[in-house]
């Protein structure tokens, strides 16, 4: 999909054509079609952002399916909030075709919306970090005109704060600023509330356990909402990994990202949760590879953060009238950003050193 002009097209200067004879003067061009609608346009992308499959794995004790969020188009869950918190801003004319989306994110929802922008003609500068990874940073550069790279670390240690600060610069100093905010927009958990958890009610007729990572809290909001309207006895259970202070627990150095936060994100509020479980990364790691060589699927930390959650937490599920519990889990992303940690042996051999 593709209109033009875009504005990341380099611009042909006019210039008025030469005087020629009346009668020899080319019949005047047909006007250029309008563009459609920054709205229509973002109508349009809806129709990229397809139903996901969800797949059955092999274990004994449970019928479990995991629910392949990686074949969003852009590949990752965070296609599904990108698209909609653009969609409804546009809807509410919070922006329009002069908007420069500014956001801090290092991963799967910069990219989404690196790709998502590009696609209807905005632009977007994305706020990462060093902590990167190479396959996100090259991405993100090659999308994007303008990429801001924050070097300094805040008084935490990490970059968090560094980042939004230059997010708030940025938006000050740009003209038609406009920024997504995923720690808080409402908009992230209707996401999932309509896309992704509508999906898995048109595909599933009962299910007993859902298990869902958690970082800015939006997934779970959205998708416990519905699953539960839908679903009145599923039990909805939050995958988190030990040092996120999310659920509580004391803050600890974490090295997998896309599940667990630094903070409480406000959206977490907003999910209905029935049970917690801490995942430590080494658990995450091992449950990566399980899924990748014994059930085929080359999937991201969270995804393996939440099969390792299902596995500890199976002696707990009920048999659901008489039979094995109908289980589903969330795979996030896809393994390839994580070659060169979770899946690399010497960097996991690291993770198992004390004090690494
Ligand atoms: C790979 C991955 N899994 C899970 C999540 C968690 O989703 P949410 O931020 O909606 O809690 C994220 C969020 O960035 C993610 O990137």
């Amino acid at each position: 999909m593709h209109w033009s002009p875009s504005p990341l097209a380099p611009t042909i200067p006019r210039t008025d054509p030469p005087p020629v004879h009346r009668e020899r003067r080319r019949a005047p061009r047909a006007p250029r079609a309008p563009l459609p609608s920054l709205v229509a346009r973002l109508a349009q992308l809806g129709n990229i952002l397809r139903p996901t499959p969800h797949v059955p794995l092999a274990v004994e004790g449970l019928q479990l399916f995991a629910k392949l969020e990686y074949v969003n188009p852009v590949g990752s869950i965070k296609d599904r909030p990108a698209f909609w918190i653009l969609k409804r801003a546009a809807e509410r004319g919070e922006i329009c075709d002069e908007t420069t989306v500014i956001e801090s994110s290092s991963g799967n929802f910069a990219s989404a919306l690196a790709a998502f922008t590009r696609l209807v003609g905005l632009r977007f500068i994305p706020v990462i970090d060093p902590n990167i990874s190479a396959t996100y940073e090259s991405f993100l550069r090659r999308t994007c005109d303008t990429v801001v790279k924050v070097e300094e670390r805040d008084n935490t240690g990490g970059f968090l704060k560094t980042r939004l600060q230059m997010v708030q610069q940025l938006c000050a100093s740009t003209p038609h600023a406009y920024w997504p905010n995923q720690y808080a927009n409402p908009d992230a958990v209707d996401a999932h509330y309509h896309l992704t958890a509508g999906d898995i009610c048109a595909g599933f007729d009962s299910l007993d356990y859902v298990f869902i990572g958690v970082s800015t809290g939006g997934t779970i909001a959205g998708m416990s909402r519905r699953l539960k309207e839908r679903y009145p006895k599923v039990r909805i259970i939050a995958v988190d990994t030990e040092g996120s202070v999310i659920f509580g627990d004391a803050p600890g150095k974490r090295h997998i990202p896309g599940v667990g936060s630094s903070i409480v994100p406000p959206l977490v509020s907003e999910a209905l949760i029935d049970d917690v479980v801490l995942i430590p990364e080494r658990e995450t790691v091992a449950a990566c590879r399980e899924l990748l060589v014994t059930h085929g699927l080359f999937a991201g930390g969270s995804s393996g953060t939440a099969f390792a959650a299902v596995k500890r937490y199976t002696p707990r599920m009920a048999r659901s009238k008489g039979s094995a519990p109908t289980v589903l889990f969330v795979c996030a992303d896809r393994g390839t950003p994580y070659l060169d940690t979770v899946f690399d042996p010497t960097w996991a051999n690291r993770l198992l050193t004390p004090d690494s």
